[in-house]
C-alpha cells in the first residue's frame, strides 16, 4: 500500500520540521512524535503558519519502551516512519556516553519493535556522515569503508545502521526457510547519511534552535553577527587544504527534506525491499573561511572572527559522491551555499525580533 500516513520521529527539530512542511505540502498526513528535549512545541504552530495544516504533536519519549509502543499501537494506521529523534552534540556525548547510547539506542529498538507490532515496515532512518571519520579517498560514496566512530554520538549512528542491517538480514533469513508471518511485509529501510545540513526555510518561520552555546559552525556564525557572541573562533588554519581551514559538504536543510519525500517514495519502488544507504549531500566541499566569506557577502554583515587552534576530534575534509541519490532518488541538490548562509541569517534576525 502506498504511503499516506507517516509518523516523524523528532519532527519539531531542525531537520524534522522542515521534513514535516515538505511532507505535508506533497499532501501526506503526519503524525509528529517528539519528547521536546531540544526542541519547542510552538514549531508545529509554524509549520501550519507555512503549509496551512496544523500536524498532530505526540510528546513522547521514544526511549520508555511502554510509551513507545502505546503510541505506536495508536497510531498503527501509518505506513511509513521517519524517524529523526536522537541527541547529536558530539561533545556532550562524551561527557555522557550512556545517556547517548540509551536514548539513540533504546529509541531505535523501540521504534522497530512498535513498528514490528503493526503492518508499518517502511523505514527512513537518519544517519550520519559521520560514520567515514576521515577517508583516504575523496568524495565519498556509499561504499567508502566505515571507521570507528570517534565519539559516543558517531557510535551511535554506527551502531544504529547495524542493527537496522541485521534486522533486515534476520527478516530474510527467516522468510527464506518459510518462517515469515503471514501477511507480514518485508521491511523496506532507507539509512541516509547526512554531510552538514544549515540554512533554513525561506520564510524564516523555522529554523535551527541551538541549546545554549552552538558547537556548529552556521548557527555561531548568525549568532556572532548578531552581536549575542563576541567572536566566532576558528578551530585552525594548518590543514592540508587550500586555505587551510577544514572542508565540509553543506546541504540546505530544505534540500535535505526534500530528500527525505523522495527516499520515502523510494520505498514504493517495485522491487526495493531490504536496506540501501544514500549520501546527502551536494557533492562540493567549501572550507570554514569560504562558508564565513559567503555569509559576508550574501547578509552584507561584517563576522568577527579569529583563528584559534585546532578542535579535538575534527576531520580535515570531507565531501559526497551523491550520484547515487540523484539516480535513484531522482533527487539533487540545488541551493547554493549563498543562499545557506543568506537563510540561516533571515532565520536568526526573526528569532532576534521575537526575542
Ligand atoms: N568550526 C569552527 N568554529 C566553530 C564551530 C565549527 O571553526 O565555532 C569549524 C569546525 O572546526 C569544522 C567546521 O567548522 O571544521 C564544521 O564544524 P561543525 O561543528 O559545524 O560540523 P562538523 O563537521 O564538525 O560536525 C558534523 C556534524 C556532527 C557529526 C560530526 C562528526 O554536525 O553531527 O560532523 O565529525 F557528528
Amino acid at each position: 500500500m502506498k504511503v499516506k500516513k507517516v509518523i516523524v520521529t523528532g519532527g519539531t527539530g531542525f531537520i524534522g520540521s522542515h521534513t514535516v512542511v515538505e511532507l505535508l505540502q506533497r499532501g501526506y498526513d503526519v503524525i509528529i512524535a517528539d519528547d521536546l528535549s531540544n526542541s519547542k512545541a510552538s514549531v508545529v504552530d509554524r509549520i501550519a503558519e507555512i503549509t496551512g495544516k496544523k500536524p498532530f504533536l505526540e510528546v513522547v519519549d521514544l526511549s520508555d519502551r511502554t510509551a513507545c509502543l502505546h503510541f505506536f499501537k495508536i497510531h498503527s494506521d501509518a505506513e511509513a516512519v521517519i524517524h529523526f529523534a536522537a541527541a547529536k552534540a558530539v561533545g556532550e556525548s562524551v561527557l555522557n556516553p550512556l545517556h547517548y547510547y540509551r536514548n539513540n539506542l533504546d529509541s531505535l529498538l523501540y521504534v522497530l519493535e512498535g513498528m514490528g507490532q503493526s503492518a508499518c515496515r517502511k523505514l527512513v532512518y537518519s544517519s550520519s556522515c559521520t560514520v567515514y571519520g576521515q577517508p583516504e579517498h575523496l568524495p565519498v560514496t556509499e561504499d567508502t569503508p566505515r571507521q570507528p566512530a570517534t565519539c559516543p554520538y558517531a557510535n551511535t549512528k554506527r551502531i544504529s545502521e547495524d542493527i537496522l542491517a541485521d534486522m533486515v538480514h534476520g527478516d530474510e533469513a527467516r522468510r527464506a526457510k518459510g518462517e515469515g508471518m503471514e501477511g507480514d511485509n518485508p521491511w523496506k529501510i532507507l539509512a541516509l547519511r547526512y554531510f552538514n545540513p544549515i540554512g533554513a526555510h525561506a520564510s524564516a518561520l523555522i529554523g535551527e534552535l541551538p541549546n545554549g552555546v552552538p558547537n556548529n559552525l552556521m548557527p555561531y556564525i548568525t549568532q556572532t553577527a548578531a552581536g549575542l557572541r563576541p567572536c566566532l573562533q576558528v578551530f585552525g588554519d594548518d590543514y592540508d587544504t587550500p586555505d587551510g581551514t577544514p572542508i565540509r559538504d553543506y546541504i540546505h536543510v530544505c534540500d535535505l527534506a526534500e530528500a527525505h519525500v523522495a527516499a520515502m517514495e523510494y520505498l514504493d519502488k517495485p522491487g526495493f525491499e531490504g536496506i540501501d544507504f544514500f549520501n546527502l549531500g551536494t557533492g562540493t566541499g567549501y572550507s570554514v573561511l569560504e562558508v564565513i566569506q559567503s555569509f559576508e557577502r550574501a547578509t552584507g554583515q561584517k563576522l568577527n572572527y579569529k583563528i584559534v587552534g585546532r578542535r579535538e576530534g575534527d576531520i580535515e575534509q570531507i565531501w559526497a559522491n551523491t550520484d547515487k541519490a540523484n539516480r535513484l532518488l531522482g533527487w539533487k541538490a540545488h541551493r547554493g551555499l549563498d543562499e545557506m548562509t543568506l537563510s540561516a541569517w533571515k532565520w536568526q534576525e526573526n528569532l532576534q525580533k521575537k526575542a
